[in-house]
């Protein structure tokens, strides 16, 4: 499978991981690497430029195949703009094959440096976006693609709630970069359905939670096997309206108290410590599953097994061949 996405980051398939808070580690980022996709080394678990240095040589030690970092360039407490700065600087002294940015445009948050600094050393810079103008506005400062990410995706999605059967097609018609697709993407219908609507692949996160390579509690692969497409939310929508984001999270006790502050107004001394990173490594690591916010998308409704990584990724590739083949003959035939 060629497509502009391959070329891009020299991968066999147009698949790619997405950042994982706690998740995307150089062991996970190498399996996907290895089974011919684009593996991600999210730079928000480490603490300092020198432990993200030593991830990316652990990366290297696991994988010969290209991989990207994920850097979330929004305000954090743990995570200084300076420290994000480091981050960007590893990256493009390591020479990973991607940057992906989520949050704030990199010539603005880190400086307008930055880009130029990634081309000088051939690292490609990918940005998350929500809506058609961060797509022109990333092509006009000069990212490498964008990747259009619904409003059924984990994570942050747009406050503008656009999903992605609009928001793909709508993004390829504005800009001239590639553009490839998250949100809802979990097998080889849904890369088919991007192919088809002018995207060059897609990124998926909460499909690569549930796979052997991703170490979580039992409890994870469980909950991902038992839950619908219907049991997640978009929460803490007003207190971050002032970022134009939100959170798309599992449906779980730890969301009803969210809930209740947010239906009584409560403020940002309330919020703040729901949001704190150490609770949901605690329920990655150890299962309860109540006690955090757990970042899932709508996809996980269409979660059926716990694969390897190789499985997975050789199955969606099949299935999507398959997919865009039959398709047309099923048209055909009647
Ligand atoms: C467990 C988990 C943690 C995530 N952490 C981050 C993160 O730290 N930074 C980020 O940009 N996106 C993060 N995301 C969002 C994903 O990178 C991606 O945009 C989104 O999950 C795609 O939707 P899907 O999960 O339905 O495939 C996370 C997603 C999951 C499932």
């Amino acid at each position: 499978m060629k497509t502009r996405m391959t070329e891009l980051y020299g991968t066999e398939y147009p698949i790619q991981c997405g950042g994982m808070m706690w998740l995307a580690t150089p062991e996970l980022a190498a399996a996907v690497s290895n089974a011919g996709a684009l593996g991600n080394v999210t730079s928000g678990i480490y603490n300092s430029a020198d432990e993200l240095r030593a991830a990316l040589d652990r990366t290297r030690e696991l994988t010969s195949k290209p991989f990207a970092v994920n850097i979330t360039t929004m305000p954090s407490i743990r995570l200084s703009v300076e420290l994000l700065q480091q981050y960007f600087k590893v990256c493009c002294e390591k020479k990973v094959a991607a940057i992906e940015i989520a949050g704030a445009p990199v010539n603005t948050f880190l400086g307008p440096e930055y880009i130029p600094m990634a081309k000088e050393a051939g690292v490609k810079v990918v940005h998350k976006v929500g809506a058609v103008k961060h797509a022109a506005h990333a092509q006009k400062v000069g990212y490498d693609a964008v990747i259009a990410c619904g409003f059924e995706e984990a994570g942050f999605p747009h406050q503008d709630n656009v999903g992605v059967m609009v928001l793909l097609p709508k993004i390829v018609e504005s800009v001239d970069i590639p553009v490839i697709a998250a949100g809802g993407m979990v097998d080889g219908k849904t890369l088919a359905a991007v192919l088809a609507l002018g995207g060059e692949g897609m990124m998926m996160a909460s499909r690569f939670v549930a796979t052997k390579e991703c170490k979580v509690h039992p409890n994870v692969h469980k909950l991902l096997l038992e839950k619908t497409e219907k049991d997640t939310s978009l929460q803490l929508r007003g207190f971050l309206a002032q970022w134009g984001l939100q959170v798309r999270a599992l449906r779980n006790e730890f969301s009803r108290k969210v809930e209740e502050i947010e239906a009584r107004g409560g403020g940002p001394e309330e919020y703040i410590p729901l949001m704190s990173a150490e609770l949901a490594k605690k329920a990655w690591e150890e299962g309860e599953c109540d006690e955090a916010m757990l970042t899932f998308g709508q996809s996980i409704g269409r979660i059926y097994d716990i694969p390897t990584v190789a499985e997975l990724v050789d199955r969606i590739v099949n299935q999507a061949e398959e997919a865009l083949r039959t398709s047309l003959e099923r048209v055909h035939s009647r």
